[in-house]
């Protein structure tokens, strides 16, 4: 009868071990077992990056990367896209259950009610630059929020965690606005709370003179579908970041400005704006040869295609390139959107990506949408981290509450020089 677990002989003392395998993985507890001396430390896992390791047990997101399946609380990404909203997909994350029209209603009320920011969120932007990033507006005014919040440190407080909860969710659309509008000098629009979710983050964003903004219904639609396929998923470079910070029990908001740091970067999600870069230096179709070329020569990467976890067709991607047509419906055609398509058409048939098991990812198609709608490119990680602040809070409240987590302190192999006297200054060189 087959085990469940391995045995490990360790041919240094011909010493077998055998580890239990739970969950497909086995917990490296048991190779500090695996000793010469009674007095070593055992042995431990060398993963740069933690490619190949687990570092919590969750129920929030689940991916199949090599099927192209993205779940979240088991609902299929494509069900809830079709028929949820991104307020009802932030209340199953952090419930793990859909809600009752009464939940729903109370969970929207509750997050309306926390969109405001203090007026000194104010004097803080305007010490910014005009061309300041946005995004670096976005992860500086995150963490300064936690100033203005002292009781979010008493993390363990459920009643005083959920208000942190409503209010990250609830300001994060206002602080984005609010970087918006200072780059470009505008004053800032206050919530209207009359409006959905969405429709007020655009009435803050674009509102110019009109008495009260009146979104498209098209454009509100499609970007509550782009916010919930940006909701959440799993241990990305930003949740990791938010759930490492977080476990030394620092207050959501600054853990939050970790993720969102963590974010910024062009290999995670900066990457949107950086396809549109790169479809901008491309210029035009009959390009795309040459800027194949170039990558597979290793002269740069193809931006928006390729995942840690996805082999196979990120199926956000896929939802995203059917909702381009019905916003350039309204916006008109983004004359990029030509060569993406191509783009991707001559990758997916290239042994090199093949091989490499690149597709599209969720930042190959998004970048286009946003820029129709009217965001400017640097803008896009903002937009990213809107929805993923629902997620990174979700894996917040779910690693401080699970009695396996404790502060995250990793191991490392030491290579440096060994033991040596401190030599005077006067006899180096
Ligand atoms: C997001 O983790 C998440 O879930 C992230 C995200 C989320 O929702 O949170 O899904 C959002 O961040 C999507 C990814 C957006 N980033 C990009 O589009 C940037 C371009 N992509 C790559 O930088 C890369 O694909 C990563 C960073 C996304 C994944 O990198 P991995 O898993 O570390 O893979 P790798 O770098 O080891 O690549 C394996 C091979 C390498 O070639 P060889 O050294 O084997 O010859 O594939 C090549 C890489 O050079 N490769 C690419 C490539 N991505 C990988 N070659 C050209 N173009 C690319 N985009």
């Amino acid at each position: 009868m087959s085990k469940n677990s391995l045995s490990i002989t360790d041919n240094r003392t011909g010493k077998i071990y055998e580890v239990p395998i739970e969950n497909e993985t086995i917990n490296t507890k048991y190779l500090r077992e695996i000793k010469i001396n009674p007095t070593d430390l055992g042995l431990l896992t060398y993963d740069p990056a933690f490619v190949n390791t687990s570092i919590c047990k969750s129920t929030i997101t689940y991916i199949d990367g090599d099927n192209g399946i993205l779940e979240h609380c088991g609902y299929p990404i494509e069900e809830l896209a079709e028929q949820s909203t991104f307020l009802e997909t932030a209340y199953l994350i952090l419930h793990r259950q859909l809600p009752t029209k009464n939940e729903l209603d109370k969970w929207i009320n509750d997050i309306t009610l926390h969109t405001f920011i203090h007026e000194n969120v104010k004097k803080l932007m305007e010490g910014f630059r005009y061309d300041a990033h946005p995004m670096g507006m976005f992860v500086s005014t995150l963490a300064a929020l936690s100033t203005f919040y002292p009781e979010a440190k008493l993390i363990f407080d459920e009643e005083l965690r959920r208000k942190q909860i409503l209010r990250l969710i609830g300001k994060v659309p206002t602080v984005a606005a609010f970087a918006y509008r200072h780059t470009k000098g505008m004053p800032y629009v206050y919530p209207d709370n009359d409006l959905s979710f969405v429709g007020n983050y655009l009435n803050m964003m674009f509102k110019i003179a009109e008495l009260r903004y009146k979104p498209h219904p098209v454009l509100e639609k499609a970007l509550d579908i782009l916010f919930i396929l940006h909701i959440d998923h799993e241990q990305n470079c930003s949740t990791t970041a938010m759930r490492v910070v977080g476990s030394s029990h620092a207050d959501p908001f600054s853990a939050a400005a970790a993720a969102a740091a963590a974010l910024y970067g062009p290999l995670h999600g900066g990457a949107n704006e950086a396809v549109l870069t790169m479809l901008d230096q491309i210029g035009s179709i009959n390009n795309i040869p040459q800027f194949i070329k170039t990558v597979k020569d290793g002269k740069g990467k193809l931006m928006g295609f390729g995942h840690r976890v996805y082999k196979n067709y990120d199926p956000r991607a896929r939802i995203i390139k059917k909702l381009a047509d019905q916003v350039f419906d309204i916006t008109g055609r983004n004359p990029k959107l030509e060569i993406a398509l191509e783009l991707e058409r001559i990758a997916l048939q290239d042994e090199y990506f093949i091989k490499r098991k690149l597709y599209p990812n969720v930042d190959f198609y998004s970048g286009l949408i946003y820029k129709a709608m009217g965001f400017p490119t640097d803008f896009f990680p903002v937009l990213f981290a809107i929805p993923r602040t629902a997620g990174w809070i979700s894996h917040w409240q779910e690693m401080i509450l699970d009695p396996e987590q404790k502060i995250a302190r990793p191991r490392q192999i030491y290579l440096g020089s060994q033991k040596r006297k401190y030599t005077p200054i006067s006899r180096r060189g």
